[in-house]
């Protein structure tokens, strides 16, 4: 890959995780790839905005990008560190070993970050404050605090004169991004709607969790005119930069619920007697125009699964009873709902048990905090008979009846 112009002396220097069986942040998994980007304006002091990860040869290829602009590493000046997470900051130390002049600019919340990670001393930090400005040459570069989106030191940096929004994770997706295809501008509908997917599925993953913090962030924002906004996973919003931060404040206010009209299925099977049930449920929704994400568990990844449960007004579960318990894959499953603080949902559960119940109990039990209003659920033992489906069909009629009046409501306000 080439560096890429992004307006005057701006320059995005990028690599693209491609290989399939990587997992992001160790977890999560990343088919369509992702780039990391970084940034560099060029002047009579020069600047990089985040830096790249230590893996694959990406310091070499970014070294490789950064001299294309007729700079040398050495010849970097300032370096600012947004987020100090190290597909960010990876290259970091070994970058200050080869240019020890560099100041680097940072959040304090980084400062001891700087030392942790990257064995980088506090001298060559300066703590910014919010508001702060620093003038390079033509740029006027405006610092601001935005904690937790998604670590606590993360910081934006905002380019006054030329309205650009260095973002960081923010505004971020995942998503390889081609080399002739890197402004929002450059790629058609389909696309877009390909790094709509990979934003959300990205913020479920990653950003979720803090989405009051992004409220917040957003609110922050709203004083500023942002005509650029540069993130460091995905495309730079030039034409329509509106398009990114709508996406993001509807995510975030997805946590408040209710959100879409749609439901995520999760379920699990030990012997088919769970699955019996699984097509009348799919088309009870259907029947009501409810769009359905189904996934097996074990068998889909949960990061699918975060993705879709965070767009989804309802969340079903189906799974049996497993030693007095809940199915201990889909117990894991909700554990991960719960660290992302997947709430606001409208939720049914039904499973068939053996000798016992209790997955109901222990579901409950599990997700008492969650925000969740478990509307019903259904228990039986072994085969499901005609009276079971049919009293899950009402159920889930009356399911469907609260989810949608649920979803209007808000659609009202
Ligand atoms: Fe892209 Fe939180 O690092």
């Amino acid at each position: 890959m080439n560096i890429q112009k992004v307006i005057d002396d701006v320059y995005r220097f990028s690599v693209n995780i491609e290989d399939k069986d990587y997992l992001f942040e160790g977890l999560w998994p990343i088919p369509n790839g992702i780039s990391i980007n970084g940034y560099l304006i060029k002047g009579d002091k020069n600047v990089i905005i985040d830096l790249t990860q230590d893996i694959f040869n990406f310091p070499r290829e970014i070294t490789h990008q950064i001299e294309e602009s007729q700079i040398t590493i050495e010849k970097i000046d300032i370096i600012i560190m947004n987020h100090m997470e190290p597909d960010h900051s990876g290259w970091l130390r070994e970058f200050c070993k080869k240019n020890s002049k560099a100041v680097i600019y940072c959040s304090k919340k980084a400062v001891p970050l700087l030392q942790a990670f990257s064995s980088v001393p506090p001298e060559r930090a300066v703590a910014i404050s919010d508001g702060m400005v620093l003038t390079v040459g033509d740029y006027e570069l405006q610092f601001f605090d935005t904690p937790n989106i998604h670590w606590p030191e993360t910081m934006m940096t905002y380019e006054r004169k030329r309205k650009i929004l260095f973002s960081c994770d923010a505004f971020g997706s995942y998503g390889r991004v081609d080399e002739n295809a890197i402004f929002d501008d450059q790629i058609d509908g389909e696309k877009h709607q390909f790094f709509e997917q990979e934003s959300l599925r990205y913020y479920a993953n990653i950003v979720a969790t803090f989405s009051s913090f992004v409220l917040k962030g957003l609110e922050k924002l709203k004083g500023f005119d942002v005509e650029v906004i540069c993130p460091s996973h995905g495309i730079i919003w030039r034409e329509n930069p509106a398009e990114i931060i709508d996406h993001y404040k509807r995510y975030a206010e997805y946590s408040k619920g209710p959100a879409e009209l749609e439901v995520a299925v999760v379920w699990s099977s030990m012997y088919g007697n769970t699955k019996q049930v699984l097509n009348l449920v799919i088309e009870t929704l259907c029947k009501r125009d409810i769009p359905v994400h189904v996934f097996q568990v074990p068998g889909d990844e949960i990061g699918y699964i975060l993705g879709s449960a965070w767009k989804s007004a309802g969340l079903i579960f189906g799974m049996p009873t497993y030693e007095y318990k809940m199915f201990p894959p889909m117990a894991h499953t909700i554990e991960e709902l719960m660290v992302k603080k997947v709430t606001n949902k409208k939720v049914f559960r039904f499973g068939s048990f053996g000798w016992a119940g209790g997955a109901q109990k222990d579901f409950e039990a599990r997700t008492m905090r969650s925000g969740w209003d478990i509307l019903g659920h259904y228990e039986w033992q072994g085969t499901p008979k005609e009276s079971d489906k049919a009293t899950i069909q009402r159920l889930l009629e009356a399911y469907c009846d609260t989810l949608i009046a649920f979803t209007r409501q808000a659609s009202k306000k």
